[in-house]
């Protein structure tokens, strides 16, 4: 049963494959900001949230952006390494934002910024970052290309061009 969903579903994003325009887009057509609460289920016996609860909500939040920009299926290719810098508590609001620094033939940078906010005091801590590599697919899970992202603010433009260089970087370690 649950294979046949799977069936279905990518089914249907792959006809949607078929439609995608590669015209650039710009970066606030895709960005996103979510925000989630820190639940007894997310914490370790500190009352500290899990790491990879973080990661999972910077991932999903990192895919939105992703499938927004390409409106195709699209797949996590790597994400850059990622610091915990402050402990993030019971009870405290997490604000994940993503939006698209680079993009290159069939994939594209995202950055995404953690934010924990104590929802009593309103005082909001920078928590983690990260840098995500998505890459769109086809119908038959092959890479396609991607629509170029239009950088046009000064801070876009900045991180496009540093996007570009991680890519760089990524690509000759794969070597
Ligand atoms: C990502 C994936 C599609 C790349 O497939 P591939 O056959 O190696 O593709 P190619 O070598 O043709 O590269 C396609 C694009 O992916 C990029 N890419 C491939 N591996 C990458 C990596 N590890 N990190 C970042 N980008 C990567 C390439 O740079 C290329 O983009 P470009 O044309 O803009 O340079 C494939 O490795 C895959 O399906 N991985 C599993 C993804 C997944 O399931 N993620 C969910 C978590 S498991």
């Amino acid at each position: 049963m649950r294979n046949e969903i799977n069936r279905l579903v990518v089914e249907s994003h792959s006809r949607k494959v078929e439609k995608m325009s590669l015209s650039p887009k710009k970066v606030s057509e895709s960005c996103v900001e979510s925000t989630y609460m820190v639940l007894p289920e997310h914490t370790n016996a500190l009352g500290s949230i899990f790491g990879g609860t973080i990661m999972s909500w910077v991932d999903i939040t990192a895919s939105i952006v992703a499938f927004r920009h390409c409106r195709s299926l699209v797949v996590t290719a790597s994400m850059d390494e990622m610091s915990f810098l402050h402990p993030v508590k019971l009870g405290d609001l997490v604000t994940v934002k993503a939006s698209l620094n680079y993009t290159s033939k069939h994939s594209m940078e995202l950055g995404v910024k953690v934010i924990a906010e104590n929802p009593v005091t309103a005082k909001r801590t920078h928590t983690s970052s990260a840098y995500l590599t998505f890459v769109s697919l086809d119908g038959n899970g092959k890479a396609q290309p991607v629509p170029p992202v239009m950088a046009e603010s000064d801070d876009e433009k900045r991180r496009y061009e540093e996007g570009k260089i991680r890519y760089e970087i990524r690509k000759k370690k794969r070597k």
